[in-house]
């Protein structure tokens, strides 16, 4: 059932995605299913360059469309290099951050607006929307508890720009029907079980 399928994990900055990436990708090879996993941005050579220009801190300057533009070059490159190939394959690709996270900080958070957000994705990207986008919904004081560490550009826009991030993830599943919301304030074990829920 999961062969072939597209499944993302997103949601606001310390909201322990990678750690659940992590389990789920296991849970899943266990399965005896093919899993990749990968980072957006990044994972390609282009693509983590990209990625540093982007959390680079001193390029404070950057506009929210050039973020939506680069952030979309970086993906694109990821679809080409790996995600196609392996989905064509009859993986499981399984990413950690997609589309949603753009429409979120950038379309929404930084008032670019995510109609448009989604309108260039819609001319960069053969495929735009997984089979299922899950969102690890957390609040500002669960997430800054688990980002113990020195923070890059993105993380450092400040408390009002990342409660309308986390707005705007709460309101993609009214876009979109294919992503769902999951309580990740819960213990890591409960959400890796929540998550299984929407999966298996
Ligand atoms: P990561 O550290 O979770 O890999 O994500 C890098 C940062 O980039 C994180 O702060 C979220 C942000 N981001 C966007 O602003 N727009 C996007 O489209 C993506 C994929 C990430």
């Amino acid at each position: 059932m999961l062969k072939g399928k597209f499944i993302v994990l997103d949601g606001p900055d310390g909201c322990g995605k990678s750690t659940q990436t992590r389990m789920l990708s296991e849970c899943i090879a266990n399965q005896g299913v093919d899993v990749a996993s990968y980072r957006d941005p990044g994972t390609t050579l282009v693509g983590e360059k990209i990625r540093n220009i982007l959390l680079d801190v001193a390029h404070e300057g950057m506009g929210d469309n050039v973020e939506v533009l680069l952030y979309m070059a970086a993906r694109a490159q990821l679809w080409k290099e790996h995600i196609a190939p392996d989905l064509a394959a009859g993986k499981c690709v399984l990413m950690d951050r997609w589309l949603s996270s753009t429409c979120a900080y950038q379309g929404f958070a930084g008032g670019f607006g995510v109609e448009k957000v989604i309108q260039i994705a819609t001319d960069s990207l053969e495929r735009i929307w997984p089979d299922l986008t899950v969102i690890l919904d957390v609040d500002a004081e669960t997430a800054a508890a688990r980002m113990q560490r020195d923070l890059d550009r993105m993380e450092q826009k400040g408390d009002a720009y990342h409660a309308k991030v986390r707005e705007g993830f709460l309101k993609l599943p009214d876009i979109e029907p294919t992503v769902k919301v999951v309580d990740a304030r819960k213990t890591v074990e409960q959400v890796h079980k929540d998550i299984l829920k929407l999966i298996i």
